[in-house]
């Protein structure tokens, strides 16, 4: 076997928990794909979409001056109570250029410390699967629907396991940040994470419904013509929680590379 296929295997037995799955997965086997992903064409640089305008095109520079206009807001926003007992906004983070965007829920403890997304247990999984589908951070964009950290008790962030889902007032206070961010990334696949970002991003139904199917992403500011696909799986959270699932979550993820030319190997 060679090194690049013993070093895929390696990484499949970390993203699997038990044998079952390991051996599925590994079977299956993904091919790694180029360490960056085919650049996106240039085109002029131009404003974020106004509504019902095709979002336009940005150039490469452009992008990554008004995603960084963007988090300058983000960390200034106070428009809804969780800007008051964050510790850090968490903006997003990843490669403006990127064809691939992972979308989660909201920051929890240690993204709130650090002021990274998916920085705690449930992004090391996330790394993982990204890894797993032969890409790495570097490639992606990974984001959250709000962008500060929802906690029950919220008088005391400095308290692990204090975190909650967001509400739907805190979504839709947020939401316009990370419609920015996908009209100005205007990344080609997007994966969300869990019920929430499903639900906000693609449509209210369950998660179950809402899996092995891909869609167009339609935003109310900014018309993406179509070009934007995404699909709906297991939050990283709830693959610790029940680790049963995550060959689910590969098949979702296997889907996409097939969706994005990414080439998932039947051998080693
Ligand atoms: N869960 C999320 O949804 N987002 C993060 O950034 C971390 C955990």
């Amino acid at each position: 076997m060679k090194k690049e296929a013993r070093d895929l295997a390696r990484e499949f037995k970390t993203f699997l928990a038990n044998n079952e799955e390991e051996d599925f997965i590994i079977k299956a086997g993904a091919a790694k794909a180029p360490a960056s992903l085919p650049a996106p064409a240039k085109e002029i640089p131009a404003e974020t979409a106004a509504p019902a305008m095709p979002a336009p095109a940005v150039s490469d520079g452009a992008k990554a001056k008004i995603l960084a206009e963007t988090a300058d807001e983000i960390l200034r926003c106070q428009k809804c109570p969780l800007g008051a007992t964050r510790i850090k906004a968490v903006p997003g983070e990843g490669n403006p250029d990127a064809k691939l965007m992972f979308i989660g829920e909201g920051p929890g403890f240690d993204e709130d410390h650090q002021g990274r997304p998916f920085i705690g247990r449930a992004g090391q999984l996330l790394t993982k699967m990204i890894e797993a589908m032969g890409l790495n951070r570097d490639d992606v964009y990974i984001a959250n629907m709000v962008k500060c950290h929802p906690m029950i008790d919220a008088t005391d962030n400095e308290k692990r396991g204090n975190d909650r889902a967001p509400s739907p007032d805190e979504i839709a206070c947020c939401r316009k940040f990370i419609e920015k961010q996908i009209a100005v990334i205007r990344p080609e696949y997007i994966v969300a994470l869990g019920g929430v970002a499903a639900k906000s991003l693609i449509r209210d139904a369950s998660l179950t419904s809402l899996r092995g199917k891909i869609y167009d992403l339609e935003l109310d500011s900014a018309n993406l013509n179509g070009d934007v696909k995404i699909i709906a799986t297991y939050h990283p959270a709830a693959l610790l929680r029940n680790p049963n699932w995550k060959k689910d979550a590969w098949e979702d993820l296997k889907m996409l590379m097939r969706e994005m030319g990414l080439s998932v190997k039947k051998d080693r």
